[in-house]
């Protein structure tokens, strides 16, 4: 029989990847906070609010998962310095209670971020010192430490800057770029943050893969190249044929006096080292020009 597998914040950006990545190859539930008519009668989406304890209690003890998927969140980073409360409690309080009302033979894997490092010295590999640098990293860490101290069986994955061929999505770069292009807007772009970008689709791969192999432990993903935001819009253009003369540089000190919302402390030089990924699930990453190259594919 095939393993039941559910998906909390299932219509955000990776839940929905997820949704459509794994469907034929496991019984899925996705489930999020507030789900959309649409939502419920197209992919049979439930209401799970990680905030809410009773409701996760009777979609848990009715579907008895034998993994969840744990991709709700509060993902604003600006947001969260200003709702450090409801950060907690969805980031942290809701992994609590994922793992106390679920079995202790479901299999727990939870979706962090390389907001659990400073940024002041990266790519970083799995085992190096977190330092958050803001409070969501602050709730990311948090949770990553709790679920890390229970007898359940465990994985983490840390993505960074997470982007996916779903245009509607409010936290893809990919998207924002892409639209504003689209549109020969104007933007000015970072360049003095560094990463190295995750694709949906190779993260869904990731992910099945550490669920065949009962994988347990942190592993990192993302592209095998480290290229500031700036590099990554220019990338975007050239793959998409747009004018690059509409991305004009700007560093995160210029852009924190410009918008008087980008309030959060940003990780400079991060990203994520991938070698551990690559050997131990047996993964291979490629260069965001790739990645972007298949995503066009996907949206034509
Ligand atoms: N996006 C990135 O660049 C990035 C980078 C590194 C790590 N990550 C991590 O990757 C994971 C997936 O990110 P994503 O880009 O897919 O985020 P996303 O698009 O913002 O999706 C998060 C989902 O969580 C849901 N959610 C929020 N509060 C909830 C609650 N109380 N109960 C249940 N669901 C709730 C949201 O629903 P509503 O929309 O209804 O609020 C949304 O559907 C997250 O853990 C994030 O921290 C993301």
């Amino acid at each position: 029989m095939a393993r039941k597998i559910l998906i909390t914040g299932a219509e955000g950006q990776l839940g929905k990847a997820l949704q459509i990545g794994l469907a034929d190859k496991f019984n899925i539930l996705p489930t999020t906070r507030q789900p959309s008519q649409l939502a419920k009668n197209r992919r049979n989406v439930q209401k799970m609010d990680l905030t809410d304890k009773e409701n996760i209690s009777i979609v848990l003890e009715s579907f008895k998962p034998d993994v969840i998927i744990n991709c709700a969140a509060y993902t604003d980073v600006d947001g969260s310095e200003k709702n450090k409360e409801l950060a907690h409690k969805v980031n942290v309080e809701g992994l609590k209670h994922l793992i106390q009302l679920s079995e202790l033979k479901t299999y727990l894997i939870q979706i962090s971020s390389d907001y659990v490092f400073d940024g002041e010295n990266g790519p970083y590999r799995e085992e190096e010192h977190t330092f958050p640098a803001n409070y969501y990293g602050k709730t990311k860490l948090e949770a990553e430490n709790i679920l890390r101290g229970t007898r359940r069986k465990w994985a983490i994955f840390r993505p960074n800057v997470l982007y996916s061929p779903d245009l509607f999505c409010k936290g893809n770069f990919f998207a924002w770029v892409y639209k504003s292009l689209l549109k020969n807007q104007s933007i000015s772009v970072v360049s003095d943050q560094i990463s190295n970008p995750t694709l949906t689709q190779q993260f869904v791969k990731a992910i099945f893969q550490c669920i065949i192999m009962d994988y347990e432990g942190i592993l990192h993903i993302g592209s095998d190249d480290y290229i500031s935001r700036y590099e990554f819009a220019m990338e975007i253009a050239k793959v998409f044929g747009f004018d690059t003369g509409l991305i004009t540089k700007i560093d995160t000190d210029s852009l924190t006096e410009k918008v008087k919302s980008y309030i959060a402390e940003r990780p400079r030089h991060s990203g994520l080292a991938i070698d551990k990924i690559e050997n131990e699930l047996n993964i291979s990453s490629f260069s965001t020009n790739y990645n972007l190259k298949s995503l066009k594919s996907a949206l034509a």
